[in-house]
């Protein structure tokens, strides 16, 4: 190639890329319908930091009302900050420690009383296999079981009828590759406790209960997906693990905004990442999922009777 050439051919390609780059934060969104969060109202778990507050950015830059929640008050404050500071959509913080049913039910009992709809819940929030050490939550219970698990599968219980009235309407459930078959004789964990098992028990109830809750929502216009983002983003989580990261916290945030804004996808799926992948044996067993309901419904005292009619 001519020297000129090479020039012009360098010249588009960082045309091509800077375009790319103007376009903002969402390197995807021109794959999917844009702007179609303008004015709809977002919750995003555990957006106070990592994969969260990478979400809860992308979705204000879309449009979107963001309702950032996590524990640490003074992250919460800069992400609605940054979020205000930008220009495009709002954000406002709310404050729950997932490791308390009670704090869980306020939360989404002053979100139904301040709204009156919700477009997507984003169950993201989590606590990670380290320390290695097994604790107990306010309600003690196993920590990560709560945290991971049954909190989320109350607050999606107690938000139902937002989601209802605002379909369509989508839930996603930011689960893991990590995953581990609950043992119905000590859910709990109280024998051969690994914080890695732990954290893995709870990451796959949480794909059991986005199948079960799938079969629930079918033909409401709610959509119920879950995933792995990716592999070891350097997050909080990751950083107290004290593992060399893998990838981005970006990489996990496309994963996580494709299941909210795809218009190609369908529910009731667990991804890795981009791609729809299979779970753990256990999330395609009926009667393990309809005895997760059972149990996380009498242990949140939320729920409802399934579509088959069952507990
Ligand atoms: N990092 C990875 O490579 C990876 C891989 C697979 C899956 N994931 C999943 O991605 C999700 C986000 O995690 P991350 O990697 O972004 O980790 P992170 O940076 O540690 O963020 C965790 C978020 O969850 C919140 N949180 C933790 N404990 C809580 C509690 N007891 N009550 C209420 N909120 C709590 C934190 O809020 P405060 O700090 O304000 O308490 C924070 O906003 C998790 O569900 C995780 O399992 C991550």
């Amino acid at each position: 190639m001519r020297p000129h050439r090479v020039f012009l051919t360098i010249l588009a390609l960082l045309v091509t890329a800077s375009v790319g780059l103007a376009a903002g934060r969402d390197a995807l969104s021109h794959s999917w319908t844009d702007a179609a969060q303008e004015g709809q109202v977002v919750l995003v778990t555990g957006s106070t930091s990592g994969l969260g507050r990478e979400v809860a950015l992308r979705m204000a830059a879309r449009g979107a009302h963001v309702l950032v929640h996590g524990r640490n008050v003074e992250r919460g404050a800069e992400v609605v900050s940054e979020i205000e500071a930008a220009g495009t959509g709002s954000a406002k913080f709310y404050r729950a420690d997932f490791a308390s049913f009670d704090q869980v039910r306020a939360l989404a009992l002053q979100i139904l009383e301040e709204y009156d709809r919700l477009d997507v819940l984003v169950n993201n929030a989590g606590f990670g296999s380290a320390p290695d050490e097994r604790l107990l939550s306010e309600d003690g219970h196993e920590f990560r079981f709560q945290v991971n698990y049954l909190a989320p599968f109350l607050l999606t219980n107690m938000l139902m009828p937002l989601l209802e009235q605002s379909t369509p309407s989508r839930i996603v459930n930011v689960s893991s590759l990590a995953q581990a078959p609950i043992d119905w004789d000590d859910v709990m964990i109280e024998q051969n406790f690994s914080g890695r098992r732990a954290y893995a028990q709870s990451k796959l109830a949480q794909v059991m209960h986005t199948f079960d809750l799938h079969e629930d929502l079918m033909g409401t216009g709610i959509m119920v997906n879950s995933l792995h983002p990716a592999t070891y983003m350097p997050t909080g989580m990751v950083q107290r693990l004290g593992v060399e990261p893998r990838a981005t916290i970006a990489e996990g945030a496309d994963a996580v905004m494709q299941l909210i804004v795809s218009d190609e996808i369908e529910g009731g799926q667990f991804f890795n990442q981009m791609n729809p992948a299979r779970a753990n044996d256990q999330a395609y067993d009926l009667e393990a999922r309809a005895r997760l309901r059972k149990l996380s419904q009498d242990l949140t005292g939320s729920g409802r009777a399934n579509s088959r009619g069952g507990p």
